[in-house]
């Protein structure tokens, strides 16, 4: 991509932004995939993903993530197991410390929010798990029950962030790396949990003692395309930073990121599946739908070492 138009733009109107280098993408042959925006996100269809997947379709279904960030699949009847099987294609389950997970599948964590309930899982902008040691690849969410409307997430780009960034920022943030924790979040002092209505859902404050070290810049092994790697929901610093000198450039990061043109708004519909990469996307569940039920069912995959 260019890096012709770097600024988050004035009050009122924002430079636009060069299409994303594609590189030499190989046409998909197993199924048909169209974009969800110029930038970020592909609907797929013509797969049934309740069936083994051959060798092939899979490594074009990993190819189209990798490429694409997040991919999305309608009219899908999986069952847990099935869901399970499709998840350990992509690697071994990350198995969630802290979601309630489903009564009878460990690892399933449960997206869960009742019609009494005001706070909803997932509502600041974050990446699922970058406060593990080794960051999970992917995640997959499949819609159980929805709001009638209502309850969207959000997904936005961290190739295309990064990309848009000067050639002298993307240097510096080349040689720095950030500290990411569960801590905050998840642990005992977390204010979120205290001042919410999500005990029962959000479990096992104990266990919320990760602090990891991540490059800022991550390279997809796949793709070779560098992402941003710094999130609001776990990122607490640069390594060697404190979090008050930390504080101005992830601000400037994070308002450039949530740029809406990096983004893609999926609505979800019964039997809809979205899968994303945890280590080239951020994403926000919409918490828009008060006095209904939503539940999904996620199940993330363990990644690789950064890089
Ligand atoms: C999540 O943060 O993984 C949940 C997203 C959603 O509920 O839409």
């Amino acid at each position: 991509m260019s890096n012709a138009h770097t600024t988050v733009g004035n009050a009122y109107s924002a430079a636009p932004l060069a299409q994303p280098d594609a590189g030499e993408r190989k046409p998909y042959t197993l199924f048909d995939l169209k974009l969800a925006s110029p930038i970020i996100g592909a609907y797929i269809s013509g797969v049934d993903l309740s069936k083994p997947l051959s060798d092939a379709a899979f490594d074009e279904i990993d190819r189209a993530l990798a490429e694409h960030t997040v991919i999305f699949f309608r009219d899908q009847t999986l069952t847990p197991e099935q869901h399970i099987a499709l998840a350990e294609r992509f690697g071994e389950i990350d198995v969630n410390r802290f979601f309630k997970p489903d009564d009878r599948y460990p690892q399933i964590a449960e997206v869960r929010k009742e019609a009494g309930h005001k706070a909803n899982i997932g509502g600041g902008w974050h990446t699922d798990h970058s406060y593990d040691q080794i960051p999970a690849k992917a995640s997959l969410l499949y819609a159980r029950e929805l709001p009638p409307v209502g309850g969207d997430t959000i997904y936005v780009n961290a190739i295309a962030a990064y990309e848009a960034l000067s050639p002298g920022l993307q240097r510096t943030l080349g040689g720095l790396k950030a500290v990411h924790s569960s801590r905050h979040v998840f642990g005992a002092n977390s204010r979120a949990l205290a001042e919410s209505d999500l005990q029962g859902r959000v479990l096992n404050p104990e266990l919320a003692t990760q602090d990891a070290v991540h490059p800022v810049v991550f390279t997809h092994p796949r793709t070779g395309k560098k992402a941003l790697f710094v999130n609001p929901g776990f990122t607490v610093r640069f390594d060697g930073w404190t979090e008050a000198e930390s504080a101005g450039l992830l601000a400037f990061l994070y308002e450039h990121h949530k740029r809406p043109e990096f983004a893609h708004r999926f609505q979800w519909k019964p039997g809809s599946l979205a899968i994303w990469d945890n280590r080239t996307t951020w994403h926000v569940a919409v918490n828009d739908y008060a006095g209904q039920r939503r539940l999904l069912h996620r199940i993330t995959v363990k990644g690789a070492a950064l890089n």
